[in-house]
């Protein structure tokens, strides 16, 4: 197994190495954060090592090496801070603090130094808008305390003729229910756009403003190597509370949900834009003084055309294209459509990130045909752009299932028996696999939530044995993002895309590669010899594993009459 790896990558870096002596371009100088994998912890999840059944950071350090053996360089951890746990650590008590659960802010200063040790970099998630309403400032706001009387969204509410007071306007919490909540010490409502213990913050507010980038640069002087921010799309609300927003018309959606109306009140408001650019001003302020980059990557779900217009003033927003669309009535093309618009009619600062999968939303696995798991894999690793693994999609795993009644997400809880498998996030947050040994070798005790009955087959440690694995496949994609064309070379998506199957080519100088999936419900042949391809044949150097021997490894195969069965994907040398 081990030789056969280390072939693999003597053949990579070979041809790497013979073509940039023949090739007289030079290869650019490229920002880290442009060439890096991130790979998406979910620490509740990820390892446990105290056996309380809930990960830990200890647990993560355990496990570093896995991340060497992948090839994956950036680790983003969600949060671990001091909270009530009631969101999952999304409620932080205290922005300066590791949770006890997980560990000490000892632990994570060992964890940031051993990852350095090992050439890895760590991005932390920042949750920017709202605290728990367990936080000091919450507290002290309702006691109406000197500075901190404003430092969260307090209204009087709205007089009824007969003199009822109820909430200031219709606005819905993203988890169900009326925005606002009644303070009884203070006698003012609260918004939280979230649950009622996560408060949303004041940003109109400079000391609220001042104090997160104070808590912001507490983390960066710990040497990480950059911030994930939180939902900042809904950071400002207009200051006119007495706005009630438009009903969407969506249909069968009911009325106490968020989508049953639009948001042109709390959402991505223009004053968001001020905020980016004074956190970025930030970490550039930082690069000046020590010349390292920081990367701040944002979570905020919009389109293409939007993430360009942040892009213009320096944001890098996730593309969550693909995690929103990636069911099974949506078909190749329409997948290709929506990879395309990131390359076309951007703007110079535009860089692409994809994601298939996070802490959010159900599992690729499960959502599409599980047959296609390392289809996507090999789609997320060599499109030009930079690409973030949600943790255990490198092994395939799949969504466990959770009765109702043993719901943890308050979400999927808050939505009700009926509903709450459309919105629950339980499904997607099992415990990592490690071992076939009892609990995947995720903890010595109960897990929080239930390990996935498959682990006997699907964990790291069976995986590792077999070359044709998830975890390996993984491996050698993640190996290919070392060749220059994939590193540096351009993407032209002007291919074969129909229905069932999409390809592209990325090239840097003489140095050309075809990618092309199937990942349709039926076989497809397909002429890839003519057009931008313009090859009569190509030497297969990775594979999606279930492929017939005459399309393995090191074969060659004719372009003009290409058969790829569902599920699978080839990278060819051209
Ligand atoms: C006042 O009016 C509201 C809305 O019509 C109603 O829900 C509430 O019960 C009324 N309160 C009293 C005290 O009559
Ligand atoms: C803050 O983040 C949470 C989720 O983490 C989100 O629900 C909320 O809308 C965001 N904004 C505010 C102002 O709370
Ligand atoms: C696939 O998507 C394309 C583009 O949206 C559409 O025209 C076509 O009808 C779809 N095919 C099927 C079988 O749904
Ligand atoms: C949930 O319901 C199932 C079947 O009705 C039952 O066996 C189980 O004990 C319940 N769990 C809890 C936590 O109540």
């Amino acid at each position: 197994m081990k030789t056969f790896c280390l072939l693999l990558l003597a053949a990579l870096a070979v041809g790497d190495l013979a073509y940039s002596e023949s090739d007289p371009q030079t290869t650019p100088v490229l920002p880290w954060w442009k060439t890096t994998i991130i790979y998406q912890i979910y620490p509740r999840s990820f390892k446990d090592s105290d056996g309380d059944g809930i990960g830990d950071l200890q647990g993560i350090i355990s496990e570093l090496q896995h991340f060497q053996y992948l090839g994956v360089e950036t680790l983003w951890l969600s949060p671990f801070y001091k909270s009530p746990q009631k969101d999952f650590g999304y409620d932080i008590s205290d922005q300066r603090d590791v949770d006890p659960m997980f560990g000490s802010i000892e632990d994570f200063r060992k964890l940031v130094a051993e990852a350095k040790k090992l050439g890895l970099r760590t991005i932390v998630d920042f949750v920017p808008n709202h605290t728990s309403t367990d936080h000091d400032w919450f507290q002290k706001s309702v006691r109406r305390e000197g500075k901190y009387t404003d430092y969260y969204v307090w209204s009087d509410g709205k007089t009824l003729p007969n003199g009822t007071v109820v909430a200031p306007n219709n606005w819905l919490s993203v988890f169900y229910g009326s925005a606002w909540e009644w303070n009884d010490q203070r006698q003012q409502y609260y918004l939280h756009q979230f649950i009622k213990e996560q408060a949303d913050l004041n940003y109109r507010n400079p000391d609220v403003r001042e104090e997160i980038l104070l808590a912001m640069r507490y983390w960066l002087d710990f040497g990480i190597d950059g911030l994930r921010m939180d939902a900042i799309g809904q950071l400002y609300e207009v200051t006119d509370l007495s706005l009630d927003e438009p009903l969407s018309g969506a249909p069968g959606v009911p009325l106490n949900e968020y989508d049953s109306l639009l948001h042109p009140y709390t959402n991505f408001l223009p004053e968001v834009k001020d905020e980016i650019i004074r956190w970025q001003t930030m970490l550039d302020g930082m690069e000046k003084v020590d010349g390292r980059q920081r990367f701040m990557v944002l979570e905020y779900y919009t389109d293409s055309d939007s993430r360009a217009k942040m892009a213009e003033y320096g944001a890098h927003p996730f593309n969550f294209d693909l995690v929103d669309n990636l069911d099974i009535p949506t078909n190749a093309s329409q997948i290709m459509a929506l990879i395309s618009e990131e390359y076309m009619d951007k703007p110079a600062s535009y860089w692409p990130t994809f994601v298939i999968g996070n802490h959010d939303r159900n599992r690729v696995a499960s959502k599409y045909n599980p047959r296609n798991a390392n289809a996507f894999n090999m789609l997320l690793l060599t499109l030009k752009g930079t690409p973030t693994t949600y943790y255990g999609e490198e092994i395939a795993m799949e969504d466990i299932d959770v009765a109702y009644n043993e719901s943890q997400d308050p979400w999927g809880i808050n939505a009700g028996p009926d509903r709450y498998r459309l919105v629950s996030r339980d499904f997607n947050r099992s415990p990592m696999q490690w071992t076939s040994v009892s609990e995947a070798g995720f903890t010595t005790g109960k897990p929080w939530l239930p390990v996935n009955p498959d682990y006997l087959t699907v964990n790291v440690a069976s995986e590792k044995l077999n070359p044709k694995s998830p975890l390996n496949l993984y491996k050698e994609y993640a190996a290919l993002r070392q060749l220059n064309a994939f590193k540096y070379g351009d993407i032209d998506v002007n291919v074969i895309t129909n229905d069932n199957v999409l390809s592209f080519l990325r090239e840097f100088g003489s140095e050309r590669y075809l990618v092309c999936i199937n990942l349709g419900q039926s076989p497809s042949t397909d002429d890839y010899s003519q057009g931008a391809v313009n090859s009569p044949t190509g030497v297969v150097i990775a594979t999606t594993g279930n492929v017939p021997s005459a399309q393995d490894k090191f074969s060659t195969v004719s372009l003009d009459s290409l058969t790829l069965q569902p599920g699978q994907g080839l990278v060819l040398k051209l």
